[in-house]
């Protein structure tokens, strides 16, 4: 399959260097090209030009992108897109006045979701679940991060991982998963944190690395969820199956995790709704990316992550939308983009770079995901005729995609 765009009024995120992480002032930059051509060949991206020198390619099918402009797809970094049923009762209770954290309290929350997950098929659960990522990926998305989490008995947590897995062999997105066994504690061990955390690293940790489930260690370091005492000890279980860290930090305290994130070399540190001086100290240096979730914020009514000083301060920083049933109902990376231009000051390009190159990053995709360069696979989104680039987040509520194509591929 070969495909040839041209007449690109302007081609963006073009790199010659595959694998990059921005930080601080480069995330300022977005390299383009204006009045392009695109040629993409067995799913890659095998080069691109100006229309002042066109391509001599033969037997393509040509899309004309007068007045369009193409980008790599998003790369949504962090999600929980496999979960059973929904949380609307929680929403309303929220709207009444009841805090997320009351939901919770009163046996709501994940424990809710873990409870529906546990009642739910493993068939059932892929057919939920496949429904929400062809809705992503035809809102742009062109590689996902897939947690568990919902599921907190072995039985479940592997459930969830092996509808990520399959999703993985039956869509042409790709798809990182990571085991986020450690999400909340289960009623039956209330009283008793430490018995969950033997059973994670005893009995649930060995099975997802025996079947090869995730890549990825994730855990909820929270007041009243996990300690960083804990979170030690599960990133230093995990290390010995190579899991690497993407952790859950800061999202209502402080309380040093990320400090520990980077310490156990997590890949990322996301949420960051509250951000310290010692956390920017501990972030600096380190190749841990911190990432956003504005959606989140935004639908919890809670600060938004301090994006702006994190990138002033020289760090890079990756947005994702953090898919889930409880605090982010919502898989759409246009609105986040959006969300974080709107809220956190970042500009259009910071917002672009943080979605895709970063956001790669992120979920160690950079070498073949997340900007335009030969040989990464063909992601991309054409969208409808804009003015500019920076209509996309300034048109915060509309829908501008055009076409999507994923490893070469239109998504329909
Ligand atoms: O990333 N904060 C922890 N976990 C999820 C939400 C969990 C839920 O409410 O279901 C998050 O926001
Ligand atoms: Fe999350």
């Amino acid at each position: 399959m070969k495909l040839l765009l041209t007449n690109i009024k302007e081609l963006l995120q073009v790199r010659d260097n595959p694998s990059e992480v921005l930080r601080g002032k480069d995330m300022s930059q977005l390299p383009s090209i204006k009045n392009a051509w695109l040629y993409i060949k067995n799913g890659a991206i095998v080069d691109y030009g100006s229309m002042e020198h066109k391509p001599t390619y033969e037997g393509f099918k040509n899309i004309d992108c007068t007045g369009r402009v193409v980008l790599p797809s998003w790369c949504d970094s962090h999600t929980h897109l496999v979960y059973a049923g929904n949380r609307e009762q929680e929403f309303v209770d929220r709207i009444k006045g009841l805090s997320y954290q009351e939901i919770a309290a009163k046996g709501g929350g994940i424990l809710n979701s873990a409870k529906k997950l546990q009642e739910t098929s493993e068939n059932e659960l892929y057919l939920q679940s496949e429904k929400r990522l062809k809705e992503v990926m035809k809102l742009g998305t062109g590689a996902i991060e897939i947690k568990s989490g919902y599921g907190l008995t072995t039985e479940a947590e592997l459930k969830m991982l092996r509808v990520a897995k399959k999703l993985k062999e039956h869509y042409p997105i790709a798809i990182k998963t990571t085991f986020l066994g450690a999400h909340a504690i289960p009623n039956e061990f209330k009283n008793h944190k430490k018995g969950y955390l033997d059973l994670i690293c005893k009995e649930m940790l060995p099975k997802v690395a025996k079947e090869q489930l995730a890549e990825y260690i994730d855990i909820f370091c929270e007041e009243g969820y996990f300690s960083v005492e804990d979170t030690n000890r599960l990133l230093s279980e995990a290390a010995n199956y190579n899991l690497i860290p993407k952790i859950h930090v800061n999202q209502f305290n402080a309380i040093g995790g990320v400090s520990a994130g980077v310490q156990h070399n997590a890949l990322s540190v996301d949420h960051l709704e509250v951000v310290t001086k010692e956390d920017i100290t501990a972030l600096k240096g380190s190749n841990t990316i911190p990432v956003a979730l504005p959606s989140c914020s935004y639908f919890l009514s809670i600060p938004y992550t301090p994006g702006r000083e994190l990138i002033d301060a020289g760090l890079p920083l990756a947005l994702a939308t953090d898919y889930n049933p409880g605090s982010t109902p919502s898989g759409n990376m246009n609105f986040v983009v959006a969300t974080a231009c709107i809220k956190m000051k970042l500009t259009p390009e910071e917002a672009i770079n943080a979605a895709t190159i970063n956001g790669a990053y992120a979920m160690g995709l950079s070498k073949t995901h997340g900007s335009i360069t030969k040989g990464k696979q063909a992601n991309v989104i054409i969208t409808k005729k804009i003015p500019s680039y920076s209509y996309l987040p300034y048109a915060f509520g509309s829908n501008l995609i055009y076409k999507v194509i994923i490893n070469g591929k239109e998504i329909r």
